[in-house]
């Protein structure tokens, strides 16, 4: 006997989970440093573009995509076209999930560690960041340690997927996202009263355009895609346990809005402090692991400020890397008739091991390089550089130009009756961007990531 698919028990679990999914490391630990990378205020400004033009439309028809059909990528591109070449586009997805899965653990268990290490007294007695960061190199360069904290973060991951949606996923996410929010609050307080601390908005906020160029487009809209959780059905599938009475364009706008915020906010968090206390907001990736210990280090009472901060780190990567493995269970669940805690204990397992060399690629295996990329930039780039944004522009054409139009729109439009009440373009505008605006941008990215352009 089949059993009833599982369901979101409401509209606010899902809108938690599903922003749970797209807060993640790509909020706090990326997006920071790529907009200190690239210039700051100008930066974000064409970032919240690429959100807006790109990032939403394509939101709204991932999670509409799984809402109609009430199945995982490979069974939802089956139900709306029967074609082997879309069901492999959906297939892609599951894959993506895997790889993306197996290095974000990694990182996952980087920030553990730093609340353990926070705890253990270890992260208090910086005079500069180059004395944080060979303790850093010391900690990653570590094989127990980086393996040991990675087991740590996916043991944890696969507890709660195991427990379901309701009682796992939406349970999980109703409790930890409002901690993030508050913790994030403390935090945004502590950054902006420290002495100095202007300077850092005014990085956010005063644009220098001299610093916007075709490449830093491309890394704005390139991250748009991750930040949001796009391109390879992990909206889609968060979408099919939602209810056919539900709004999903509001819903869409709502995600996008909190994932922006958090982002913005851990920008103004993070900035604030680092120019108060003097330091490079151009670190690149190190920014986090690197300069902030530094910055907790000469702050009083640093040692609470750094522990909540890690804490903030963990959470958006566990709420994120829930959704990775739902892709990949929801699949095994329906497609094939596993049980959710088979699929997540033999599935979860694999992309564990495939993990495992990620973890080296910081110590034992930091020499075995491909042109240069370690196996953990490997992996990192063939799903978040090419993957997604390929099954975005798969997901934009779909919708846009296979799908009936007939079908997409009356499935729209159910649940948000109101919406195209008051504001009847919208069905066109957004098919315009779908068609047409998303196709082009997403090529653009992938022929920059493929050295194209
Ligand atoms: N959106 C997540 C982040 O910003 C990453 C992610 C990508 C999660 C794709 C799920 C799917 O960190």
């Amino acid at each position: 006997m089949r059993q009833i698919r599982e369901a979101w028990g409401s509209r606010f679990g899902f809108i938690l989970a599903a922003a749970g999914s797209a807060v993640g490391l790509g909020n706090i630990w990326k997006f920071p440093y790529i907009a200190g990378e690239n210039g700051g205020a100008a930066f974000v400004f064409v970032y919240l573009i690429c959100i807006a033009i790109i990032g939403f439309p394509v939101l709204i028809s991932e999670i509409l995509i799984g809402r109609t059909t009430q199945k995982n990528p490979v069974g939802a591109f089956d139900a709306l076209s029967h074609s082997k070449f879309w069901i492999s586009i959906g297939f892609l997805g599951v894959i993506a999930g895997f790889m993306i899965l197996s290095f974000y653990s990694v990182i996952g268990g980087w920030t553990l560690g730093y609340v353990g290490e926070t705890l253990a007294g270890n992260l208090s007695n910086f005079h500069n960041p180059e004395e944080a960061g060979a303790l850093f190199g010391q900690l990653v360069g570590s094989v127990t340690w980086g393996v040991g904290f990675h087991t740590l973060f996916f043991a944890t991951v696969m507890f709660i997927v195991i427990r379901g949606v309701q009682g796992g996923i939406e349970r999980s996410s109703k409790i930890m996202m409002p901690v993030l929010l508050f913790i994030l609050i403390i935090l945004i307080i502590r950054g902006v009263t420290l002495e100095g601390a202007s300077r850092g908005l005014a990085f956010l906020w005063v644009p220098d355009w001299g610093k916007i160029n075709g490449q830093s487009i491309l890394i704005a809209l390139g991250h748009a895609f991750f930040t949001l959780s796009l391109g390879m059905g992990a909206m889609l599938t968060y979408g099919s346990y939602m209810s056919k009475k539900d709004n999903v364009v509001s819903s869409a706008a709502q995600i996008v809005f909190l994932d922006t915020l958090i982002a913005i906010m851990a920008g103004v968090a993070i900035f604030s402090a680092v120019f108060a206390s003097g330091l490079d907001p151009a670190a690149g990736p190190g920014l986090i692991f690197q300069t902030l210990p530094a910055v907790f280090s000469s702050m009083p009472g640093g040692v609470y400020f750094s522990f909540l901060f890690f804490l903030l780190m963990a959470i958006a990567a566990l709420t994120s890397a829930i959704s990775l493995l739902e892709v990949v269970v929801a699949y095994f669940v329906d497609e094939r008739g596993w049980s959710r805690k088979g699929a997540a204990l033999v599935f979860g397992g694999s992309i564990y091991l495939l993990g495992i060399p990620s973890a080296l690629s910081f110590n034992v295996m930091s020499n075995m390089t491909l042109s240069g990329k370690t196996f953990f930039d490997i992996v990192d780039f063939l799903a978040s550089n090419i993957l997604l944004p390929f099954g975005g522009l798969m997901i934009a054409v779909f919708t846009g130009w296979i799908w009936s139009r007939t079908a997409v729109i009356s499935s729209l439009k159910a649940g948000a009756e109101h919406l195209f009440e008051v504001f009847p373009a919208f069905e066109g505008i957004w098919l315009v961007f779908l068609k047409f605006v998303a196709p082009i941008l997403i090529t653009l990215v992938l022929l920059n990531s493929l050295g194209v352009l």
